[in-house]
Parts: structure tokens; C-alpha cells; sequence
């Protein structure tokens, strides 16, 4: 039996390369959503603890994306996305996504009349044929007017095919997001750096967003070198002040937000009123105040990431990337790890 050999983000270092970049001012980290620029490239996964109309504007603000979660009626939805727009007059990208059975298409037409023109089919197993079907009634009914994300896969066939039914952009990881239980509950997957390798592979027109695990600016550094064209983050963003919900007090005392997967059992009795087996769990995440505040640093770590390997922009970092398998031991001297000491002195 032969099986393919797979890393993911703790695997794997960048190298550290000579470099001539004196300020991270000279660091360019742009990236392309069709004419949509943004200028860091981090989307908000679409999910009913990070994404609503706040998140959307700090992300859009920050020079980011937030994906508005499909987790509500279209009309709670169409005013998330008027308010963003219509009503702003704010210039930023924001999408929204839907789903690819029921009310799909009055969903899109909705959004698409609050003013948003990117859509984000948004299923646990894109590489599927109700993707399929969904993509091709999108692109009948709106051609190339609109701006489509979808996904979410896991291999080169499957970026292939999704690309060639109509998406422009794909979420990549199946399985490997922080309240992800899809490889615990069906044993598929595939871990998220080989993902993004692997999906790099594609010679189609279309871009990568690295979805879930991202624990860290170094695994967006990571990511980004790997082929991501975008990282897709929901725990590194949930537990702010702009996601929704409320901040309660955890029984030890620190205030905390929840955080749970979409195909959790709480999320499906919210939102359907029943539930099959989850693939998710949800729990709470310390409160960690304006989600500002951790995009500024993330674009500091992202930049300074960049100018470890010697590069000004994410073309470049592709094409200087060198990598280095880290042992267990390697993985462990990577986090930090000082000993804590007594600190009582002898008393003379
Ligand atoms: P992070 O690691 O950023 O992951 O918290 C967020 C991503 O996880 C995916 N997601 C799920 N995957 N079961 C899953 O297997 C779920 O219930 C679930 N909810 C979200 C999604 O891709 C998101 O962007």
C-alpha cells in the first residue's frame, strides 16, 4: 500500500535568506480578489461567531475581507450587507456566502442588490456535485458579474474541477480548522500546508485561499509561501469585540466569547432546530478585545515574515521559499519554552 507523505504548518520553517529590506514599510503584501485589492490579505471565515456587519468593517478597514456567514434569513443577510454598503457609501470588499440547495439563488439576487458582487458558495465538501450544480445556475443566471469563492477542498483534482465549474477563488483544508471535527468523525482530510502545496499545483486562473488551522502570522507567512493567494481565519479573529455575540464570565472568572464550528450541535439546533452527527464542536475563547488590534499585529508579523526570506512581495516570497522539516524536538524548541524557576531567595 503507498500513501502520500503530508505536512502541515508545525512541520515545516522558511529558511532565513539574506536580505536587503531595511523597514517593513518596504514590504508590499497585496493580493488580488479579482478587481477587489486588498491590501492584507486575510479573510473572515463565514461563521455565525466572527462574521457579521462589525467584523466586515474592521476587516474591510484593515485592508482585509470578512465573509458574512448564511446562517440567518435572507433578509438579515441583504441588511448585513446594505448597511456595509448601500447605506456607507463605504468603497470596501465584503462578501457573503450561500449555500447550494433552497433558497440559493433569491439569496444571491438579494445580496447582489444590497450592493455585494462577491459570493461565497459555502459548503464543507466543495469537490461534490451539488457544488457543481450551483456553480452552473450561478453563471447562467449572472455570467461573469459576479465575483464567486467556494469550496472547500483538499486536493489538485478537486481545485481543478471546482475552478472549471465557475469559481474564481477556493477555499482550501478540509478538516483542519481549530473546531473542526470533520477527519475525527469521517477519517478524511488532509493536513493544511500539503493542502496549499498540493492546490498550488493547479494551472487554472483561479486563487487560493488557505482556510482554517492558521494559528499564527507565521503560518500565514507559511501559508502564503506555500501558493496561498489569501489566508481564511475564524478563531484567530473570534473573541473580539467585533464578532458577534456577547462576553459572558467564564466559571474561573476571565470574560470569554463563544466560538463553535458550523456543523457543531449547538450551531445546527440554533439554526435548524435539529441536528445529525456533528462535524464541530463549540466552546468559549478569552475575550481578547478590538480584533484591530490583532490585525495590526498580524500585518506586522506577516511583513516582517517577508523580510526573512529577502522579499517584497508575496510573488517573490513564492519564488525565494525554501523550507526545512523540523523534528518534534525542533517543533518544541520553536514555541517558546523557557523554564520557569523558583524565584524565592536564601535568606542570609
Ligand atoms: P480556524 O482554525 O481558523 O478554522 O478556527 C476556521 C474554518 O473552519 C471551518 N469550519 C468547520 N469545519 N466543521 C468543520 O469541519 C465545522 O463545524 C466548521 N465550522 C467552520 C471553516 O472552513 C472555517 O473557515
Amino acid at each position: 500500500m503507498k500513501f502520500k507523505e503530508s505536512v502541515t504548518y508545525d512541520d515545516l520553517l522558511l529558511v532565513p535568506q539574506y536580505s536587503d529590506i531595511q523597514s517593513r514599510s518596504e514590504v508590499d503584501i497585496t493580493s488580488f480578489l479579482g478587481h477587489h485589492e486588498l491590501t492584507l490579505p486575510i479573510m473572515a471565515s463565514p461563521m455565525d461567531t466572527v462574521s457579521e456587519l462589525s467584523m466586515a468593517q474592521a476587516m474591510s478597514e484593515a485592508g482585509g475581507m470578512a465573509v458574512i456567514h448564511r446562517y440567518n434569513t435572507i433578509e438579515e443577510q441583504q441588511s448585513i450587507a446594505a448597511q456595509f454598503f448601500s447605506n456607507s457609501g463605504w468603497k470596501g470588499t465584503m462578501a457573503a456566502a450561500i449555500g447550494v440547495t433552497g433558497d440559493f439563488l433569491e439569496r444571491t439576487e438579494a445580496l447582489i442588490a444590497a450592493g455585494t458582487n462577491v459570493i461565497c458558495v459555502d459548503v464543507a465538501h466543495g469537490h461534490h456535485i451539488l457544488v457543481k450544480k450551483a456553480l452552473e445556475a450561478l453563471r447562467n443566471e449572472y455570467g461573469k458579474d459576479i465575483y464567486i469563492i467556494a469550496g472547500n477542498v483538499c486536493t489538485l483534482e478537486g481545485i481543478n474541477d471546482v475552478a472549471d465549474w465557475g469559481a474564481n477563488a477556493v477555499r482550501c483544508n478540509i478538516g483542519g480548522g481549530s473546531i473542526c471535527s470533520t477527519r475525527i468523525v469521517t477519517g478524511h482530510g488532509l493536513p493544511g500546508l500539503q493542502t496549499i502545496f498540493d492546490c498550488a499545483r493547479t494551472d487554472r486562473e483561479v486563487k487560493i485561499i488557505a482556510d482554517g488551522g492558521i494559528k499564527t502570522s507565521g503560518d500565514i507567512v507559511k501559508a502564503l509561501a506555500a501558493g496561498a493567494d489569501f489566508v481564511m481565519c475564524g478563531s484567530l479573529l473570534a473573541g473580539t469585540t467585533e464578532s458577534p455575540g456577547s462576553v459572558v464570565a467564564h466559571p474561573a472568572g476571565y470574560p470569554v466569547k463563544e466560538y463553535r464550528g458550523m456543523a457543531s450541535k449547538d450551531a445546527q439546533l440554533n439554526w435548524r432546530n435539529k441536528s445529525s452527527t456533528p462535524e464541530g464542536v463549540a466552546t468559549y475563547i478569552s475575550y481578547k478585545g478590538s480584533v484591530k488590534d490583532i490585525l495590526e499585529d498580524l500585518e506586522g508579523g506577516i511583513k516582517s515574515g517577508l523580510s526573512y526570506t529577502g522579499a517584497r512581495s508575496l510573488k517573490e516570497l513564492r519564488h525565494k521559499a525554501e523550507w526545512a522539516r523540523q523534528t518534534s524536538a525542533g517543533t518544541q524548541e520553536s514555541q517558546t519554552h523557557i523554564l520557569s524557576t523558583p524565584r524565592t531567595r536564601s535568606k542570609k
